[in-house]
């Protein structure tokens, strides 16, 4: 009898390709299967000396070269290619199968399809995948959801071939049906965050300091050796210090500033409406992508008067204030990331363990970065911590941190730099350590046009004040 495949990966684009040579060179026998047989062909001819693959030009061909349970790992386009790949294998697989998505679905489709092939008794495992090309083929940060009995036979496999910090992998079971889309949704949000925070510390640094892109990426440089260290403040460095070869200028100054996005960091801040969690920091990132774009409105609207921007006399110390600024805005997201992983999982029933979501970013993915340690240690030695601003080493970081904080946002306001997301971030920061909010002002002015009614602070129940009528009383509703 041939020897069968442990795992096999249909969709064999770049990331699909990656992951079945991690899979192979990680001594898992691996299945290949692609639309167009020229990509399996390839993969093979190119890399087939890296490890045991089975190329097979069929879907029954491929389905069949796979050891039971059967793990088939979707690589394609989110959406309808998705379905449609499932919709071929789901009629030749048998109950007790593995189906895994490891594009980035929209977690309520993978719920959706979930409860679709379990009543097919097959497993659907919506898996959230960060690293990009290069994470993907030498160890990315593997967010799996769906049934624990799915992991058991597939855990083993993406821990192996996940990225490692300290020993330990960066993979675990998230969370039932949609968990891990879900999980990888917010990841993306947090993600879209935290490059936004990163490039108003650019701006700052350049318009307020009068530094170059080279200077500026000495000091993110410097950045990186403290509590910032992170892959994104890594690259920034790099992308700053390169300088386009055919202008002999800084490469940042000749690419176009119009932000794309895929969806991802989108769908984050539509979900965090629906839960109603505040996580202004990926909005204002989101919003910030869709002015950047918004080429008509920016000239038509170029002229605004308003100041202009000038270097300060003294900069002295102001890179450090920026530090503070990024280092207490970056918690301010990250900290409405996990609130909003929190209220998924309340939502959908998902038993997620915060600090380990945070362990298994710490390596592979785009927000990899020692800081997630704290992070974990925070929700370890406070499981149902409110929110990650009032943990002991958070809080003392922040508070200590925002006189900078404060004065580089007023340092901007007064030069006309935009720093959405750092005025949101100690927005939200004072709207948290408010005693009274005028909400209550707002509860008012509802009443008053609409009878919304209210609550009182003294008593219980809910009241309305007549406003049209003399003397405006008010009665219990
Ligand atoms: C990752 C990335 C990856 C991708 C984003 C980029 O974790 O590997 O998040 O998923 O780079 O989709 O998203 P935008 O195109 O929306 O910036």
């Amino acid at each position: 009898m041939s020897k069968k495949a442990s795992i096999g990966v249909t969709g064999l684009a770049v990331m699909g390709r990656n992951l079945a040579r991690n899979l192979a060179r990680h001594g898992h026998t691996v299945a290949l299967h692609n639309r167009s047989e020229e990509r399996t062909r390839a993969l093979v001819d190119q890399f087939g000396d890296e490890g045991d693959f089975i190329p097979a030009y069929s879907a029954q061909e491929f389905v069949d070269a796979l050891e039971r349970p059967r793990q088939v790992v979707i690589m394609v386009k989110a959406g309808a290619p998705t379905d449609a790949v499932i919709d071929e294998f789901a009629p030749l697989l048998e109950p007790g199968d593995v189906i895994v998505d490891a594009g980035n679905a929209h977690f309520a489709d993978t719920r959706r399809r979930e409860a679709a092939l379990r009543e097919q008794g097959l497993h659907f495992v919506g898996t959230g995948v960060s690293g990009g090309e290069e994470g993907a083929l030498h160890g990315p940060s593997i967010m799996p959801g769906g049934s624990p009995e799915s992991y058991q036979s597939l855990g083993p496999l993406f821990e192996d071939i996940s990225a490692k910090v300290d020993g330990s992998p960066c993979c675990t079971h998230v969370g039932a049906d949609g968990a891990g889309h879900f999980v990888k949704m917010v990841h993306n949000g947090i993600e879209y965050a935290d490059m936004q925070l990163i490039a108003e510390s650019f701006d700052l640094l350049r318009g307020a300091a009068g530094y170059s892109p080279a200077e500026i990426a000495e000091v993110f440089r410097t950045w990186n050796t403290g509590r910032l260290d992170s892959y994104l403040i890594e690259i920034t460095a790099d992308v700053l210090a390169h300088v386009d070869a055919s202008t002999g200028k800084p490469f940042v100054d000749i690419v176009a500033d119009q932000a794309e996005q895929k969806g991802t960091g989108r769908w984050t801040v539509q979900i965090g409406l629906d839960l109603g969690v505040p996580i202004s920091g990926i909005a204002e990132a989101v919003f910030a992508r869709s002015l950047s774009g918004s080429s008509e409105l920016r000239s038509a609207a170029r002229d605004l008067g308003g100041p202009t921007r000038a270097p300060l006399a003294d900069v002295s110390g102001f890179a450090d204030k920026v530090e503070q600024a990024l280092y207490a805005s970056k918690v301010v997201a990250y900290a409405q990331g996990f609130n909003q992983i929190q209220a998924g999982g309340a939502e959908y029933g998902w038993d997620i363990d915060l600090g380990r979501v945070a362990a298994i970013w710490r390596g592979g993915c785009i927000i990899r970065a020692k800081f997630l340690n704290d992070i974990t240690s925070a929700y370890e030695a406070e499981p149902g911590l409110p929110t990650l601003l009032t943990s002991g080493g958070f809080r003392k970081a922040v508070e200590e941190a925002q006189d900078a904080w404060r004065s580089v946002i007023s340092t901007a306001v007064s030069l006309g730099i935009p720093t959405p997301g750092f005025s949101t971030a100690l927005a939200y920061y004072d709207g948290l350590r408010a005693d009274r909010l005028p909400a209550a002002l707002v509860q008012g002015q509802r009443d008053f046009f609409g009878a919304h009614t209210y609550r009182r602070v003294d008593r219980e129940g809910s009241f309305h004040t007549a406003w049209a009528e003399p003397g405006r009383p008010e009665v219990s509703a």
